[in-house]
This record gives structure tokens, sequence and C-alpha cells, in this order.
């Protein structure tokens, strides 16, 4: 947000922002991850921390993390901006003192609870079934488009009141509301189409309301907890541009690759993070070569993806029963971890802006990269691995003449 603001001007330039931050839980979130291999039918799924909630269980660190960026946020945003703050009953009534501070008490605008069926109950207390998004404005002259929603009649029948129009469906009569603040909606599901198998994915019907509520076509829409990249996939298919930035790996991962299937036309931007200790633990080879094109002026460059390679030390976070299978695959299979690659054809040292992510689909993973210009250098190429380890390279091509 900082490099948003202070190298790209762009105070005052986002129409919406929504984040879904971690909630206070203190838990930590684990995805799973299936291995497919050719030669090994059944790999056991491996489960690997996605992110953690725990905040050393302190209530006011949490507190301070979230206030600095909502600052932030606000600056960012466009006088007619929303802001979405998504929250459950762990800290919600903190941080709506927060945002009243931050934004002032007169711009908040609805509490709005996202009613769910699915998840746990408990004798102990009613069973919590809902999450509360904070909805603040920049100012008092935010854009607003009031949407309509199905409204019931009592009893199904109709009512036959003068000028108001009635409608009938499957469950029976009904005239069209504005939205009230109350969403019924459901989780995604595990057998869901846009299910990315990232942990805490909201649904984009809920995203979706936002948007089509608090912006117009071509607008810009940011989320700074982005995980799987919920309300990009949202805007990128409702016609608006967007911002999805996450501090995990698995999550920007999860996201890059849910955009490039919907067919989204984004930049990938990276910040390093050199205290991380997983960055660059693997060994990787890459064969990168440039030849002429018969002719023309132009070459071609060729990237292989040729091995890798994590140390002998590495622990797996898979069970000890998993692992001896798990390193035999990975002799005979080394890039059977890797989920996704991407080329960096002008690396700057600083931010990598891949051509291309090429990552694991259904198919495998492609390991050829391909590009035709006039004149090429040191290429930059990052791998990421299932773990969300990452490593970054910069290549010299060799040239043929
Ligand atoms: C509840 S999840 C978001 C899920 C997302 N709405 C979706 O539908 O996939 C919260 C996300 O916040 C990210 N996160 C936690 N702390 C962060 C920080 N300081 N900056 C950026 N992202 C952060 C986590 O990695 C996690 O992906």
């Amino acid at each position: 947000m900082a490099w948003l603001l202070n190298e790209k001007q762009m105070e005052g330039k986002i129409d919406l922002i929504y984040i879904d931050p971690p909630f206070f839980t203190q838990n930590k979130f684990n995805s799973e991850i299936k291995l497919r291999s050719k030669r090994v039918r059944t790999l056991a799924a491996i489960k690997t921390t996605a992110y953690s909630d725990q905040f050393n269980r302190s209530l006011p660190d949490y507190l301070v993390m979230l206030a600095s960026r909502l600052y932030l946020m606000r600056d960012l945003l466009a006088d007619s901006g929303s802001l979405f703050v998504h929250l459950d009953w762990h800290a919600a009534h903190y941080v709506k003192i927060l945002l009243d501070e931050i934004f002032g008490e007169k711009r908040f605008v609805n509490e709005i609870i996202w009613h769910y069926k699915s998840g746990g109950v408990s004798r102990r207390h009613f069973a919590r079934k809902h999450d509360t998004i904070l909805f603040y404005s920049k100012t008092a002259n935010y854009y607003f488009q009031p949407q309509q929603e199905k409204s019931y009649n009592r009893g199904f029948k109709p009512y036959r009141f003068k000028g108001v129009r009635e409608y009938k469906d499957e469950r029976g009569w009904y005239t069209m509301v504005n939205r009230k603040d109350v969403w019924l909606l459901p989780m995604v599901g595990r057998t869901s189409a846009e299910r990315t198998g990232y942990v805490t994915q909201k649904p984009e019907a809920l995203t979706d309301r936002l948007i089509d509520s608090c912006t117009p076509q071509g607008a810009l829409c940011a989320d700074f907890f982005g995980g799987s990249g919920t309300l990009a996939a949202s805007a990128d298919r409702l016609g608006r541009k967007w911002i999805s930035v996450d501090s995990g790996e698995l999550a920007c991962l999860y996201a890059g690759q849910r955009l490039a299937r919907a067919g989204a036309a984004f930049d990938f931007y990276r910040f390093e993070e050199t205290e991380k200790n997983q960055l660059n633990i693997a060994a990787i080879k890459i064969d990168a070569t440039v030849e002429p094109l018969v002719g023309s002026e132009q070459k071609r460059l060729r990237v292989r993806l040729v091995d890798y390679r994590l140390p002998e030390d590495w622990t797996f976070p898979v069970s000890q029963e998993d692992l001896p299978l798990l390193r035999q695959v990975l002799t005979q299979e080394p890039l059977l971890i890797v989920s996704a690659w991407s080329v960096d054809l002008k690396p700057d040292g600083n931010i990598h802006r891949p051509e291309r992510l090429l990552s694991r689909d259904n198919d495998g993973l492609a390991i050829e990269f391909e590009a035709i210009g006039r004149q090429f250098g040191s290429i930059g190429v990052a791998v990421t691995d299932l773990f969300g380890n990452r490593s970054y390279m910069i290549v010299e091509p060799k040239e043929f003449v």
C-alpha cells in the first residue's frame, strides 16, 4: 500500500476496497495439497500452513496490525469510494471502534450480515452462523446504486395492492425491494465450481454484490488480504479493474492460478522479503538459450525448467508414514512439487515482473517457456513449490549464432 501511494501516486485512486483479514481466531490455517503423479497412484493429501491468525494471542497486536493498514487504505480510497471489512464475532466490535476513529463515525454506512448454514454447533451457545462486513465510505458523497432483491409475500400469496408490481416463481408471489443488509448465501462448498482449495475462501456471490452496488463499470477495486483472489475474480468478471495483495506465497499462487484460468490480464509483482528463511533454499536448474530465427532479425529465447530440489534436511510437512513415499517420488520426479514458475525478461533486481505465470493444472506443469524478440539479456526466474517455498535466480541465456 505504501508503494502504491508513494511510487505509483495512487492516493484517492481506488474505488472500492474489500478486505477479509485474519479474524483473530488465534488459529493456524492449513491448506491441503494433493500431489498428482503418473508413476505413483496414491499419494496422501499433504497439509501445509496457509497463514497464521495468532498474533501472539494479543488483541492489541492484532488491532495495531490492522489499524496501520486501515490508515493507508483510507488514503488510497477515492472520495466516492467505499471500504468493506469482513470479520466475525472475534474482533468485529473492536475493529468497528478503530474504523470510527479512522474514517469517522458518520462514515459508517452499514453492518452487513452474511448468514450461512455450514459449520459446527455448540451445546454452550447459539450456533455461530454469520460473518459481519463493516461498510464505511470515504466521504458523504459515495457511489451507491441500490440493487433489487426478491421479497416473498406472506403466505407466498398475491397482495394485489394498487400500484405494486408482483411476480411469481416456483415458491410463490413476491415483490422486488431494495437489497437488505442480511444476506443468506452458501459458503464455497467442496463441490463448488469456484472452489480453489484455499482455506477461508469466500464466495464470489458475496463480493459481486459489493462491487455491483458500490462501483461503476471500469472502476478499480482492491483487496489487501486477497487470499485466493475472490474479490479480484469477481471484479474481473464484472468488468472492473483490480489489485489483489497477499503476504502468503500460497495465497498468491492460488490467486495467480485462478485469475490466469479465468483469462484475466494482469501484472504480477513480488516484493522480496529477504528475511524470510524460505527464500532461495531450493537448488534449481534452468536451461536458457537464445537462437537467431532464420530469415528474420528476431531471436528466440527458450527457457526450460530442468530440476528442482529442496535440501536434504528440509522438513516436509507430511506425516512420518507418507515421507518415504514422497521422497521416493521426488527422486524420480523432482518437478512434481513445483507449483508455478515464471520468467521476467528484464529483471531489475527489485520487483519480479513475469511475462507469464506457468502454473500446474490438471495436465501437469508446462516446463518450457518461449519468447521472441530482438535482444535478450539476463532473465529472472522465480519458482514456487507446493509448500510455498520460493526461489529466484538470474540466468544468462546461452547465445547461439
Ligand atoms: C481470510 S484469508 C482471505 C481469503 C480470501 N478472501 C479468499 O476468498 O480467498 C486472509 C488472508 O490474509 C493474508 N494476510 C495475513 N496477514 C497479511 C498481511 N499483513 N498482509 C497481507 N496479507 C495478509 C493471509 O495470507 C490470508 O490469505
